[in-house]
């Protein structure tokens, strides 16, 4: 069966399209056979990040109203053998979804053999929100540091408590926590909620990763890539880690210590 992942996080702008594009490649770069599913009608950012947006012909709302079969309109990854990206679609019409329809795609993607389904949820709580995570088995929850992002990601665990298929069946849905965008100095000054009360405190989710804030990100996405294919950098090495731990390994967290600042930056104040 495939196991069919949500990254969720209420608020827009926190970091999910970014995590399921950075998760999902590392999950194929294991081995696993995995598509990533944008859910975000109308914008449509996923496939710049992974750099095929060029290759698209066809979207998930071709498939839902019949204008296309699955398999024409999965993009394959151009680096990654294991890796498809089912694009979001740029109609306007927010409704094009339907329960009945995201349920055929699910179903059919299990048929084809995937072992992870990787949902990009849109922002909002609303109904886009509802359809990304009503079929998942697990959710990465997305949060930055900020009370209205942790306030948010509070209503969404509602949600994932109560309208998925989970819920209906009176299991429940795996939840994890992702901390994106942290700085550590800005941390300890108290310029932002550390992990231990957005984890422990208030959302009590098992924390599965932090990702720093980092200009890689961005670097990364300019180029089309997922920053996980950047292991060079902060943000890409804490991916890995969050895809490791995803799996089982036990990981320490890192890139959390407070840097020091040079003598230099001391005195000019930089
Ligand atoms: N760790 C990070 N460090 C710096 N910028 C980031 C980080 N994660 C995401 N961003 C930036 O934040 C913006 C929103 O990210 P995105 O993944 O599209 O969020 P969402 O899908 O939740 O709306 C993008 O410009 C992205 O490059
Ligand atoms: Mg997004």
């Amino acid at each position: 069966m495939a196991k069919i992942i949500v990254v969720t996080s209420g608020k827009g702008g926190v970091g999910k399209t970014t995590t399921s594009a950075s998760f999902s490649a590392g999950l194929a770069n294991r081995g696993f056979k995995t598509v990533v599913i944008d859910f975000d009608v109308g914008l449509r950012n996923l496939d710049l990040i992974m750099g095929c947006e060029n290759r698209i012909v066809y979207d998930f709302v071709d498939v839902i109203t019949g204008n296309a079969k699955l398999t024409q309109a999965l993009v394959k990854d151009k680096q990654l053998e294991n890796l498809y990206i089912l694009p979001a679609s740029q109609t306007r019409d927010k409704d094009a979804l339907t329960d009945e329809g995201v349920a055929a795609v699910m179903k059919e993607l299990n048929e084809l053999g995937f072992d992870y389904i990787v949902c990009d949820s849109p922002a909002g709580i609303e109904r886009g929100a509802q359809l990304a995570m009503y079929h998942a088995d697990e959710a990465l929850i997305v949060t930055n540091p900020e009370i209205s992002s942790v306030r948010d990601s509070d209503r969404v665990i509602g949600l994932l408590q109560s309208r998925t298929k989970k819920a209906e069946e009176g299991s429940s849905v795996r939840e994890h926590l992702i901390v994106t965008r942290y700085n550590p100095e800005r941390a300890a000054q108290g310029e932002m909620m550390d992990l231990d009360t957005i984890a422990n405190e208030i959302l009590r989710v098992p924390l599965i990763g932090v990702i720093p804030e980092s200009n890689a990100v961005l670097e990364a996405s300019n180029h089309g890539q997922p920053v996980i294919h950047y292991p060079e950098s902060a943000a890409g090495q804490c991916y890995d880690d969050i895809v490791a731990r995803f799996l089982g390994e036990e990981r320490p967290l890192r890139h959390l210590d407070v840097k020091k600042k040079g003598f230099f930056q001391r005195l000019f104040g930089g």
